[in-house]
């Protein structure tokens, strides 16, 4: 997830999973600058030994481009390479990259195309069911997909409109999977591990992807596990300075996962969130201890 999953998030979600969060995606990784391995790029690439396979996940609109970059994604390491086609921002969408595709079906063929034959390992694709209400398009992708060789489709039951607002539409995702030949993996709004068996139970799913769950809950994957969050918000300073973040950039970081940590604490999220200094941001933690 762009500006939250980098390595230092992940190992924290890795540690606090006990081994039961299956597959990690890198943040999506444009391809619009001239050179896919910009500085930025390259350090949203790495990835640990420990979370293999690894999946790099790109998003743009040139075919050309993407296929370059799967490729530079594969001689890095990345064990599955993935075409974002549900990205709903502005600067994204309006440009025909992530659910702009959804509005250029021919395009995204082009690419996928492109990318399957530029790589050796398994692509896969994300994307939401159409752009809007009026354009639902789910339906074609996946023969799109099926007809390209995309060996697993991840589908976010919500329209490009929709942004993140209402409720994922599982029947939807539901109907896909039950007529699809690759896996399906459904996505939206699944926020415990019930929901997630429910999901795979009831809509023929293979697998569920979990994202804005983990940001409130980042132990979501492990939940007999015992951890309190003083523990785990420090440590997560700890593997962020480790992994060359500034005091200050770090503290932006732990200022993000705690105010969606603690969205029920609106006064003690109030006071973290003026803190000046990792001190004074952790002594808030301390009581808690
Ligand atoms: C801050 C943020 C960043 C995201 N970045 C990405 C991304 O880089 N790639 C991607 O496929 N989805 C991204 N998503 C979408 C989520 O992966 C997921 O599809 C969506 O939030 C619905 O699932 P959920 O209800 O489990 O959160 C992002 C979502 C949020 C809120």
């Amino acid at each position: 997830m762009d500006g939250v999953t980098d390595l230092s998030f992940r190992r924290l979600i890795r540690e606090l999973s006990g081994g039961n969060a299956p597959l990690f995606v890198s943040e999506f990784l444009s391809t619009g600058s001239p050179i896919f391995l910009t500085p930025a790029n390259l350090r949203a690439l790495r990835f640990d030994k420990e979370e293999e396979p690894f999946c790099m996940q790109v998003f743009g609109n040139n075919a050309e481009k993407l296929a370059s970059a799967a490729a530079q994604a594969q001689g890095l390491g990345a064990a599955f390479v993935e075409l974002n086609a549900g990205c709903p921002a502005r600067k994204v969408s309006s440009k025909g990259s992530g659910a702009g595709l959804l509005r250029d079906l021919p395009n995204m063929q082009r690419i996928l195309r492109a990318m399957k034959s530029a790589i050796k390992v398994p692509l896969l694709m994300k994307c939401r069911l159409g752009w809007d209400e009026t354009s639902l398009c789910i339906n074609e992708v996946l023969e799109i997909a099926e007809g390209e060789g995309v060996e697993r489709l991840t589908i976010h039951g919500r329209t490009k409109a929709q942004g993140y607002k209402g409720q994922a539409n599982w029947n939807a995702i539901g109907e896909v999977a039950a007529k699809a030949k690759i896996p399906i993996i459904g996505n939206g709004d699944i926020n415990s591990l019930e929901k997630a068996m429910d999901a795979i139970k009831n809509y023929g799913v293979k697998g569920v992807a979990i994202g804005r769950a983990a940001l409130r809950n980042p132990w979501i994957f492990n939940p007999s596990a015992k951890v309190d969050v003083c523990s785990v918000v420090l440590r997560y300073n700890e593997l962020m300075l480790q992994d060359g973040f500034s005091p200050m950039q770090a503290l932006g970081r732990l200022k993000q996962l705690c105010s969606r940590l603690c969205e029920d604490m609106p006064e003690f999220r109030s006071g973290i969130l003026r803190a000046q200094s990792t001190s004074e941001f952790l002594q808030f933690f301390e009581p808690l201890r």
